[in-house]
């Protein structure tokens, strides 16, 4: 079996998202938070996320295609699962598990913006900046890493590891 580097442990992840929480609790008091989770990846940080809040939340899940089973991003976004409501309403907080090129989150947040919301943010537990090929700032970044394929807590290698409780990445032989 190939050594493992352990990136965050989940005692670390938790420090991480109370933090971002803790936050998110005091921007959105007076709003109305809708939180849209981009599947399959963030569905374990935002169910963590979510249950932190102490504020109203509706939740919704979209699920876009990049990555698809590869390591290598196409570039080329596209939504196999869409939101179930309008969000004229919400103040939306799109949530995913880590930003790398940007195409993902460039992509749904323009999207979701032009179905005008009253206010559109975006969150992310891990931000690589280093590989960005789209230029994108997220408004909550849990924490910044450098450029390493990572796995575990949602994210994934071929649809594995998503189960795995804290983050990790192979040591190269
Ligand atoms: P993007 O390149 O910013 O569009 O990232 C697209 C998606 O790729 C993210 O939502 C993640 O689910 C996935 N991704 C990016 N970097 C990694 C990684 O290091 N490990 C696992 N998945 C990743
Ligand atoms: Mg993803």
């Amino acid at each position: 079996m190939r050594e493992r580097e352990v990136l965050f442990s989940s005692s670390e992840i938790e420090v991480i998202v109370n933090e971002l929480a803790e936050k998110i609790n005091s921007d959105y008091k007076d709003k109305n938070l809708l939180v849209v989770c981009l599947l399959k990846g963030a569905f374990i940080f935002t169910s963590d996320l979510v249950r932190k809040l102490d504020i109203n939340v509706v939740l919704e899940f979209m699920t876009t295609s990049s990555y698809a089973d590869s390591e290598i991003s196409t570039g080329d976004v596209k939504v196999l699962q869409d939101l179930t409501r309008d969000i004229t309403e919400f103040d939306v907080l799109i949530v995913d598990d880590i930003i790398d090129t940007g195409n993902t989150m460039k992509f749904v947040y323009n999207l979701l913006k032009s179905r005008n919301p009253k206010s559109i943010k975006t969150c992310t537990l891990l931000d690589k900046p280093s590989r960005r090929k789209v230029e994108f700032e997220c408004d909550y970044c849990g924490r910044v890493i450098e450029d390493k394929f990572i796995v575990g807590y949602g994210l994934n290698y071929y649809d594995h590891y998503r189960n795995v409780d804290h983050i990790f990445a192979f040591k190269s032989e």
